[in-house]
């Protein structure tokens, strides 16, 4: 490398829509730093020849998003705890002539809710997490480090559910069904699925049955009330949307790459809806 202005970018296939370069283009200009961040769209059969090429790159660093998460963490040298725990990278940087790779997204989750409704955890006995996919893994792992004794988790697929289970001590699946009536102890309910996206109908749980301390959290940030969060709130209980989890994952890869680290503000907050708006 020389001491050129660094170069970042997200790499995905399709990368379009990504709302990674309205961010980090955000934090660039608040800081007035010479870099730049854009999206790279690389085909499933040219990954393996990306990322093993990463170390020679242009690029200081990356986000790395669908599908591309798996090929990224077996190209790199270094993980972090995080990266071999939910067996996925999304960020990537370059020391030398090594290629590190983190996962934020369990970061971003927590941080989101730290900074939106700080004392969430208070109670940090029994959670629910709805759904078993990349995004729940690295949730569960992200509340177990955080301290909770129990993480439950209903996927409409049990055997998935059953498999993140084996991998992550301290959770057990428990059938998509029963979290039609959680258990009064949840302290936590996450919504992973894609249910709710769009408007439509979130997971049928009945929320009423939660003692009135209880959090309810999405991550489909589109619309950003979503039809969980509207029921959560008709019953009384607290809720978090899911755009600060996205915001906050991306902290880490530019405090990386362009060495300030960022803040998630109520200005990036409306910068990136009012991107989603346009894009719907
Ligand atoms: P991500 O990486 O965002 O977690 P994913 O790996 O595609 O995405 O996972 C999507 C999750 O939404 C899965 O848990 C999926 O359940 P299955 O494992 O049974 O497919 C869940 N999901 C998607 N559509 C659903 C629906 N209509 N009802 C219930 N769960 C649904």
């Amino acid at each position: 490398m020389t001491d050129a202005a660094p170069k970042a970018a997200v790499i995905g296939w399709p990368v379009t829509h990504s709302r990674s370069p309205v961010i980090h283009g955000h934090w660039l200009q608040t800081h007035g730093l010479a870099g730049s961040y854009g999206r790279l769209a690389i085909a499933p059969e040219e990954a393996d020849a990306f990322f093993f090429g990463f170390r020679d790159s242009e690029l200081a660093g990356a986000n790395v998003t669908l599908p591309h998460k798996l090929t990224a963490l077996s190209a790199c040298d270094v993980l972090s705890d995080s990266a071999r725990a939910i067996g996925a990278v999304n960020t990537l940087w370059r020391e030398g002539e090594r290629v590190l790779g983190d996962n934020t997204d369990g970061y971003g989750f927590l941080a989101n809710l730290d900074q939106q409704l700080p004392g969430w955890d208070a109670d940090r006995g029994l959670a629910l997490v709805l759904g078993a996919g990349g995004a729940a893994r690295a949730i569960i792992h992200a509340l177990l480090e955080r301290g909770f004794d129990r993480v439950a988790i209903a996927n409409r697929t049990r055997d998935k559910a059953e498999a993140l289970a084996t991998s992550l001590p301290g959770s057990e699946a428990v059938d998509w069904d029963s979290a039609r009536d959680p258990d009064p102890a949840v302290a936590i309910v996450v919504n992973t699925t894609s249910l709710g996206m769009g408007g439509g109908p979130g997971p049928a749980i009945d929320l009423a049955r939660l003692g009135p301390d209880a959090v309810v959290t999405d991550i489909v940030y589109t619309p950003i009330r979503t039809e969980l969060l509207v029921r959560a709130t008709a019953v009384g209980l607290r809720t978090v949307d899911g755009l600060g989890m996205l915001l906050h994952q991306a902290v880490p890869g530019f405090e990386r790459w362009f060495g300030v680290r960022p803040s998630v503000t109520d200005e990036l907050r409306r910068i990136v809806l009012d991107d989603i708006a346009e894009a719907s």
